[in-house]
């Protein structure tokens, strides 16, 4: 199995932690033509201690170069951070997931820490405590020697998190971000769709604005924060947390600043002033509500369960009930979603499309037909009093598009159908600006 392996020599104040490190790093580079990557983690610290540089100093790592191994990597960059940066872009690049750390006891909190910023559940860490392998007097010395600088650092863990996170904000993005915006909407509703365009996610299914985290992905946590913050910026909402639905591909709408908040909803609603509220989709659905009148706003995910469990009239008829929205006044904005050109379903999930109307499905008589959730969204909300000029999806020609298929749109979107298990996401996001006033 290929596996990365990364070894922390930040130690230049212990002779013997090479000497002990050496020892395991033999055992792993002669099976290197099994696969194995090697990295070999410098610290700014082996840079001041040996300006000349360390490789040099080493003989056991000399000899690794001299012997031109191909799969041993040198990581030396300004800080660690970036160092450890650098050593995800190449693990991505490899497409391995199984990661063997080795490292001292007191340097062990710091690289979890790092860890925890810069991966996901999606990674395996096995961590390798060279002092536990390899107990010689010194080495222990130099443990407990580290220790006590490790015991300056009180929290290593924002330290790091803090370190990470202003080293993101320095990235350069790829491209720009472009934001969809529909004309149905009143100006008293900033909102609009994102694509993913001009964001710092590497991975090509998530390049780049990928603006959701998930533990089966490879983007953490604190890069979709870094996404989030620039795509704020630009759409001018920064710096309001987005509060996103959370995706259950069901049909519960939470209304905010009215009940608690549940568990799982795949809609928000609410009447509060200054308040983002986002919902995601890559294929699915984003959908985006907003009663001029009432002056309420609303967003879901919509895929092809939540569409068929009613998730879009759910959401209206909790911006009616719990808001006093009447149906007729609600406008819908129906964003950038898998178009019925790339979608298909089994037959018996697409006959509960056909019977909602049979042009929600084309061609019935395929093994997998073709299913079109908007118009099967159109019709659901139009029979629950939605007006059909208030629902801007692809059929409303005399308005620019913000309906576009994701999976035929692979500069624009990301899309799951067309690039599998690790892919990206995009966001729409409303939010209710305090200042306007209703129109009369
Ligand atoms: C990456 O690895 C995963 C799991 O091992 C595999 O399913 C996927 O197809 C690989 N992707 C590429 C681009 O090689
Ligand atoms: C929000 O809706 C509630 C319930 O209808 C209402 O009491 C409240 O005044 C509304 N808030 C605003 C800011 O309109
Ligand atoms: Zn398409």
């Amino acid at each position: 199995m290929s596996e990365v392996v990364i070894i922390d020599l930040v130690h230049c104040r212990c002779p013997q932690h090479s000497a002990c490190v050496e020892k395991h790093v033999k055992s792993v580079s002669c099976r290197s033509d099994l696969g194995f990557q090697i990295y070999l983690l410098f610290g700014p610290c082996n840079q001041r201690c040996n300006p000349t540089g360390i490789v040099h100093k080493v003989p056991w790592i000399e000899r690794l170069f001299s012997e031109k191994n191909q799969n041993v990597h040198i990581l030396d960059h300004k800080t660690i951070t970036e160092s450890i940066y650098r050593f995800k872009l190449a693990v991505d690049q490899l497409n391995l997931s199984t990661v063997r750390v080795f490292t001292s006891a007191n340097r062990i909190h710091l690289l979890e820490a790092y860890q925890r910023q810069l991966f996901t559940e999606a990674y395996l860490f096995d961590h390798i405590i060279t002092s536990n392998y390899c107990p010689c007097p010194g080495h222990v010395a130099c443990d407990s020697f580290h220790a006590a600088d490790s015991e300056v650092k009180q929290d290593v863990s924002s330290e790091v998190k803090q370190d990470v996170s202003s080293f993101l904000q320095h990235l350069p993005a790829k491209g720009d971000i472009t934001i969809l915006r529909s004309t149905l909407f009143t100006d008293c509703f900033s909102h609009g769709f994102s694509t993913r365009t001009g964001g710092i996610s590497s991975i090509p299914t998530l390049s780049s604005l990928n603006l959701f985290s998930s533990s089966r992905r490879r983007d953490p946590r604190t890069l979709i924060a870094e996404n989030v913050r620039r795509l704020a910026l630009k759409a001018g909402f920064y710096p309001r947390p987005l509060n996103l639905v959370k995706v259950d591909h069901a049909s519960d709408v939470w209304a905010m600043g009215k009940e608690e908040e549940p568990q799982d909803y795949d809609g928000i609603v609410t009447n509060q002033s200054g308040v983002v509220i986002a919902a995601p989709g890559a294929d699915c659905m984003p959908l985006l509500f907003t009663d001029p009148v009432a002056r309420v706003i609303g967003a879901a995910h919509a895929g092809w369960k939540g569409t068929l469990m009613g998730i879009a009239m759910a959401t209206v008829n909790t911006m009616v009930m719990k808001f006093g929205s009447r149906a007729c006044d609600v406008t819908v904005a129906v964003g950038p979603s898998v178009g019925v050109c790339c979608f298909t379903l089994k037959r018996e999930q697409a006959a509960d499309f056909h019977s909602i109307h049979p042009d929600c499905v084309p061609d019935m008589e395929q093994s997998r037909p073709h299913v079109n959730i908007r118009l099967a969204t159109r019709i659901l909300l139009q029979r629950g009093g939605v007006l059909p000029e208030h629902i801007h999806d692809d059929t409303a020609k005399d308005r620019p598009s913000v309906t576009l298929c994701t999976s035929c749109h692979p500069e624009a979107f990301f899309s799951h159908v067309r690039d599998g298990s690790d892919f990206g996401t995009q966001i729409s996001q409303s939010l209710f600006l305090w200042l306007c006033r209703p129109p009369c």
